[in-house]
């Protein structure tokens, strides 16, 4: 099979030679500031001048990575003792690495396992699925439910921990309760993607849906990406956690990675955890992810009054689903140098301030209305 670029990175590059001086890049998934510069977090800068007066060496890692991380970041997530301590964390290479270790792992565990995918869907779930062998079926993102509620033992539900990409939607914590409780009943094994932590209701509360799932099903896998959270997105780096895993799953998990690239990269994860075990570190660090929240959600709200897009507001994340379709985003990118994906999304927190009087107008003049 020829496979062909990723068209999201195509039009990054068609975006960064466009000659035009108002030409703006809401592409990809990365925190800008209002200068629409994206920059260090003030917690891991100070985190990385620490590491460089220690020096620490720079020899292998071994296949699970940094471990003083991989239980720093779980006690972060989980926040709870009895989970943290039925939990097998390994560091990887990113989400995606997380997310591939953990599909092959389920597809060595489970050959006949099928995977349940609302749609529309992060654009790179389907693939990393079918690259570990397994089949997936897709429903209605908002019919997750009616999924499990038909999915045989064994099977799994791919979701995402909040902020959902790219739909925004942000489940509330009744329905967390009740997919943990049909889950549980079913015998379906819950694949949580946590990448957006801290954009959209606060660090807690993205995680409290979660946390309520995780602590009614025997078994569960979650991707962690650090790209996000910590502005880390070429560090690379992230954690795979098996909630009800064994020696046995921390063993396949290393073999995977083993066979793949060997070990993770060092660098991002020392700086997680080195912010994680200070607490000045961390309180800083949740301050600055709290005002970058907020930021997102000035803007969103600003381009919801501009344009009368009222749907806009209920949507939680860097992400914006535009109700624009695929010849509207065409118009934008073509008429006012305005790039967006063709299904509507667009990177929020790639917008200037200054510049959301002009993309509103831009926006408005393509209402679908
Ligand atoms: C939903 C979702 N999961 C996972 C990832 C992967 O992130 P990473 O850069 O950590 O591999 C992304 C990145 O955009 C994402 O949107």
């Amino acid at each position: 099979m020829l496979l062909t670029a990723d068209p999201l990175w195509q039009l990054t590059a068609a975006c960064a030679d466009d000659p035009r001086p108002g030409r703006l890049d809401l592409i990809v998934g990365v925190y800008r500031d209002d200068s629409g510069a994206s920059p260090v977090m003030r917690a891991v800068r100070a985190a990385e001048l620490r590491l460089a007066q220690r020096s620490p060496s720079k020899g292998y890692v071994g296949p699970s990575g940094d471990l003083r991380f991989a239980a720093s970041l779980t006690e972060l997530l989980l926040n709870d003792r009895t989970l943290v301590d039925r939990t097998v964390a390994v560091q990887t290479v990113a989400g995606t690495g997380a997310l591939r270790l953990l599909a092959e792992l389920l597809a060595q565990t489970g050959p006949d396992r099928t995977v349940h995918l609302g749609v529309p869907a992060y654009v790179n779930h389907p693939g990393i699925m079918a690259a570990a062998g397994l089949r997936v079926v897709t429903h209605p993102v908002a019919s997750t439910l009616d999924a499990v509620s038909s999915a045989r033992a064994g099977d799994v539900l791919l979701i995402q921990g909040c902020c959902h990409n790219p739909t925004g939607r942000q489940m509330a914590l009744d329905e967390w309760a009740a997919l943990g409780e049909t889950l549980a009943r079913r015998g379906v094994v819950p694949f949580i993607d946590q990448a957006y932590f801290g954009l959209g209701d606060g660090l807690e509360e993205d995680l409290a849906g979660m946390r309520l799932l995780l602590a009614t099903v025997p078994y569960a896998v979650v991707a962690v990406s650090g790209s996000k959270a910590w502005g880390l997105y070429s560090e690379r780096v992230g954690a795979a956690l098996v909630v009800g895993g064994d020696a046995q799953a921390r063993g396949s998990l290393e073999h995977i990675a083993r066979v793949s690239y060997s070990q993770p990269p060092a660098h991002g994860a020392m700086i997680v955890a080195e912010i994680l075990s200070d607490p000045a570190l961390t309180a800083c660090w949740r301050d600055e992810l709290e005002s970058m929240r907020r930021r997102l959600g000035r803007l969103r709200d600003e381009l919801a009054d501009r344009t009368g897009f009222d749907g806009l507001r209920e949507q939680r994340g860097m992400f914006l689903r535009l109700p624009l379709g695929a010849e509207r985003m065409e118009r934008l990118r073509v008429e006012h140098g305005i790039y967006g994906l063709p299904s509507g999304r667009i990177n929020l927190a790639g917008l200037p301030a200054e510049q959301v009087g002009r993309v509103a107008a831009a926006l408005a003049s393509h209402s679908p209305a």
